[in-house]
Order: C-alpha cells, then sequence, then structure tokens
C-alpha cells in the first residue's frame, strides 16, 4: 500500500522505533496518529511533524484503546494502517516469574494490539484495503533462558499475526510481522527484570560474534517496507532470518 496522504496509527511513538517510524512515515506524507502515555513528548513531535494528531493511550486499558481509535475517526474520517509498536520486555528465569509483571506484558504486547486491530479492522474493511503491522521479536526465534516471558507473549502476538492474515485477506487487509533485531532504543532500560537477572544488566553481556545492534531509524525502514509490500514478514537483519529455533 502507498502511504502518502493515508492514516496511519503509530503506538509507542514518543521513542525508540515508534519516534523513528512516526519521523519516516511523515516524511513520506502520511497523517501520522501518534499514540503512547508521554503526553509532553508527543505534543512536542506533533508540532514537528505536519498532519499528525497525537494521542495519549494507555495501550493496556481497553477503554482508552476504543476512546483514541474514535478520535481518530472523527479527526480524519479514516484509517488506513495501524502499527502496533507500543512494548516493553519482561526477563526473568521462569521459576521466578511474577505474575502482575507477566499480566502487565502480556496486556501491553499482546491484549492491546488484539484491541486495537479489532477496533480498525471494521473500518479498514469498509473501506476496501487496510494495513496492520504488529512489532514482533528477534527472539521469538531463539529459545533464550531467562526471556521466556518476553519471548512467549511475543509469539503468542505471532501466531494471532498470521492467523488473522488468513482471515482477513479476502478484506484486503495485509497483517504483517516486523521482527526487531537488538535495536538502540531505551527497551532495554525499561524492560522489567527479575532480581537475580538484573544484577547482570545488559551491558556487561557478552554478546560474542552477533551483528551489532541496529539503529531505529533502519527497523522504521522495515516497518515501512512492510507496509509498502504487505509481505508477511519482514526481518530487520538477515541474522534473524536464519535464526532456526534450535533445542
Ligand atoms: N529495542 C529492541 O532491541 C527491540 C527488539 C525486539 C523488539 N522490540 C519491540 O519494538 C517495539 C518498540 O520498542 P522500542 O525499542 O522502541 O522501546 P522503547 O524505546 O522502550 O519504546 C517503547 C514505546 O512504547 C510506549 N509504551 C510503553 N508502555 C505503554 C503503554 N502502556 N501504553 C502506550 N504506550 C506505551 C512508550 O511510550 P510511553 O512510555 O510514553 O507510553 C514508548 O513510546 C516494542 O514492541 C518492542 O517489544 C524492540
Amino acid at each position: 500500500m502507498e502511504v502518502k496522504d493515508n492514516v496511519v496509527i503509530i503506538t509507542g511513538a514518543s521513542s525508540g522505533i515508534g519516534l523513528a517510524t512516526a519521523k519516516l512515515f511523515a516524511k513520506n506524507k502520511s497523517k501520522v496518529v501518534l499514540v503512547a502515555r508521554s503526553k509532553e513528548k508527543l505534543d512536542k513531535l506533533a508540532v514537528t511533524l505536519p498532519n499528525s494528531l497525537a494521542i495519549v493511550c494507555d495501550m493496556t486499558n481497553p477503554h482508552q484503546i476504543k476512546k483514541m481509535i474514535k478520535k481518530v475517526l472523527s479527526n480524519f474520517g479514516k484509517i488506513d494502517v495501524l502499527i502496533n509498536n507500543a512494548g516493553q520486555g519482561y526477563n526473568s528465569l521462569l521459576e521466578e516469574i511474577e505474575l502482575p509483571k507477566l499480566r502487565h506484558i502480556f496486556d501491553l504486547d499482546f491484549v492491546g494490539p488484539i484491541l486495537a486491530m479489532q477496533e480498525v479492522i471494521p473500518q479498514m474493511r469498509k473501506q476496501g484495503q487496510g494495513a496492520i503491522v504488529n512489532l514482533s521479536s528477534g527472539t521469538t526465534r531463539m529459545y533464550l533462558p531467562g526471556m521466556s516471558p518476553y519471548s512467549s507473549i511475543k509469539t503468542a502476538l505471532n501466531v494471532a499475526s498470521h492467523t488473522s492474515r488468513l482471515e482477513l485477506a479476502e478484506d484486503n487487509i495485509r497483517v504483517s510481522l516486523v521482527y526487531p533485531y537488538m535495536t538502540a532504543t531505551d527497551f532495554e532500560k525499561n524492560t522489567l527484570k527479575s532480581p537475580r537477572l538484573s544484577q547482570s544488566a545488559s551491558e556487561n553481556k557478552d554478546f560474542g560474534d552477533l551483528p551489532p545492534v541496529d539503529s531505529p531509524e533502519k527497523v522504521a525502514k522495515m516497518i515501512l517496507k512492510a507496509v509498502k509490500t504487505g509481505k508477511p514478514e519482514v526481518f530487520a537483519n538477515p541474522y534473524l532470518e536464519k535464526g532456526e529455533l534450535q533445542v
């Protein structure tokens, strides 16, 4: 799908990958809807992006998600693209997982994107087309000790995305997944960690021969590619493409 003049909702637009994505789509003349909790950051960004709209919304709150979509429709009258990017990590050994933290990232990384999809699908169907991009993670291509909460929830999002892609094909609504590799954002800082894992901060990890981290701008280009091509999966880094699940 072409993005010029199209209305593009980007959740988690206040920082990192979402921020870079908002700038890139605005540069391509989309009408970007900037969604996150940090009002000040969104308002400042909106001033710099023509035809943009900032909406404060907690993506773990079903009522706020409904209100946000209504506001987009009353402002622009249509929705062409939804980018479910808002997210947070939770690193814990399985035996130490704390239920409130697990439920929090389940609500943010899985339920929020599903609810947002449910809100936009009827509108996209009415319009005769649409594109939905869900941000997955390269960690779903591997089994990494200490990452089962986050990877499992992002894997659930993968399955829901692929399945809904089949369900929505005849409505000309393309559901795509973008898999970021390690990306230089505040993600690691914002990741919830169990006490044992917070002692071994990522700065001290030895990533051996792994490729260097990606920039958020690189991932933003992959998100634009997913919208333009409608491909089911786009990998931010070729390293992930060959990442076979191994036990
Ligand atoms: N960076 C990586 O290495 C990496 C790797 C793989 C996948 N990813 C995925 O890429 C996506 C973007 O992450 P990032 O790296 O850009 O992280 P980030 O810099 O921490 O940004 C996260 C964004 O999500 C928003 N957010 C967090 N909680 C929210 C909530 N309850 N409601 C609404 N918005 C919320 C934040 O805004 P507010 O705080 O203002 O609400 C922020 O804009 C995530 O889905 C993440 O899982 C990242």
